[in-house]
């Protein structure tokens, strides 16, 4: 039997997972609330409550595996990408217990991981499939050929979509990380209410930029007139902004399907864990007749089962890593 933990430590989660021959057994998450109050992830104060986390973290995913330290055959991480002193934390622990206990060393690619958690449980997609991965940094169409051959055929060219629900949320005074709230909003509102325009870009690629000035002008243009209209519309304006980021991640989906003749069709990252996405793609594929593939909400965000199931990919080829390796805080796929 091969046992691995892996570690995940790229942005405001401490997590560590335990996986025995692909099978997840553990997979244990500490979110960092600290970052709430400063309304968005600070670099510094993520890395000192990775330190803080960390070995809490990966003893109880541990314990939870019924493993203990002598049962592991490597040590996982994310090498990239993300905030480097939140990777190294995550990195210097790896390499020092893989060294401790003599085993190898395995790094993993964050955004290759988010597309794995796909491989956690059933149903598991066939290759070759698309997966339209969205999160807090990134916004892409990856062309999966296998657990280990990807290749990125659009993206955005400015912020992520996760950022355009963020940065959205706090136009509105809602906390951080707004996305799942204003996805809460959503789902009262009216999404033709208050209708925004939709970045055209060419191919497959995505800009989301746009929508952020656009809801700026018309939250600052809408108060003037009525200083309580957020308050009293925040239901609609939610509605409305989320109907146009998911017709905008769609729209190059369906384009990417028919141009590649690909019909398994993924979602992956915190953003596909929103209900009008998953909703939306849902009904998407069964016009266009694809198979469509949806995460559980806790494989969507940020988690070290993710970057187990990569990492159990990675020991079957033994992809191993060296004791030098040292994190990459932008790394493509
Ligand atoms: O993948 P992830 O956990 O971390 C990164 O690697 O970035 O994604 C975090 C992003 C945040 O922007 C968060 O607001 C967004 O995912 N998110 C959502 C929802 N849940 C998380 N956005 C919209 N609706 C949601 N339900
Ligand atoms: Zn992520």
């Amino acid at each position: 039997m091969t046992t691995i933990l892996a570690i995940e430590s790229s942005c405001d989660e401490t997590s560590a997972a335990v996986i025995s021959n692909g099978q997840l057994r553990s997979n244990i998450v500490a979110t960092q609330l600290i970052h709430q109050k400063y309304g968005g992830v600070v670099p510094e104060l993520a890395s000192r409550a990775h330190q803080q986390h960390i070995l809490p973290v990966v003893e109880k995913a541990l314990k939870d595996a019924k493993v203990s330290k002598k049962d592991l055959n490597a040590i996982a991480f994310t090498r990239g990408p993300g905030l480097l002193g939140a990777l190294l934390v995550g990195a210097s622990f790896a390499k020092a217990l893989a060294l401790g206990l003599d085993i190898p060393l395995i790094e993993v690619n964050h955004m290759q991981a988010h597309v794995l958690a796909h491989f956690i449980e059933e149903p598991r997609p066939a290759f070759p499939f698309l997966c339209l991965t969205v999160s807090g940094g990134h916004t892409q169409i990856v062309l999966v050929r296998g657990p280990l051959e990807m290749e990125v055929i659009g993206e955005t060219q400015d912020d992520a979509v996760g950022e355009a629900f963020d940065k959205t949320a706090k136009l509105l005074n809602l906390p951080y990380p707004g996305g799942p709230l204003v996805d809460q909003y959503a789902q009262k509102g009216n999404p033709s209410a208050f209708p925004f325009p939709i970045s055209e870009m060419p191919g497959l690629h995505f800009s989301f930029s746009g929508i952020k000035t656009s809801v700026l002008y018309f939250l600052q243009s809408r108060t003037k007139e009525d200083p309580r209209f957020v308050e009293e519309n925040i239901a609609d304006i939610c509605a409305g902004v989320q109907h146009t980021l998911i017709k905008m991640l769609l729209q190059k989906l369906r384009k990417a399907a028919k141009q590649t003749g690909i019909s398994d069709i993924a979602i992956a990252g915190g953003v596909s864990a929103n209900s009008g996405l998953r909703k939306s793609l849902r009904e998407m594929g069964e016009k266009d007749g694809w198979n469509v593939y949806i995460p559980r909400f806790e494989y969507c965000t940020d988690n070290a089962g993710m970057i187990a199931m990569a990492a159990h990919f990675k020991f079957q080829q033994k992809q191993f890593a060296e004791q030098t390796i040292s994190p990459m805080p932008r790394m493509a796929i």
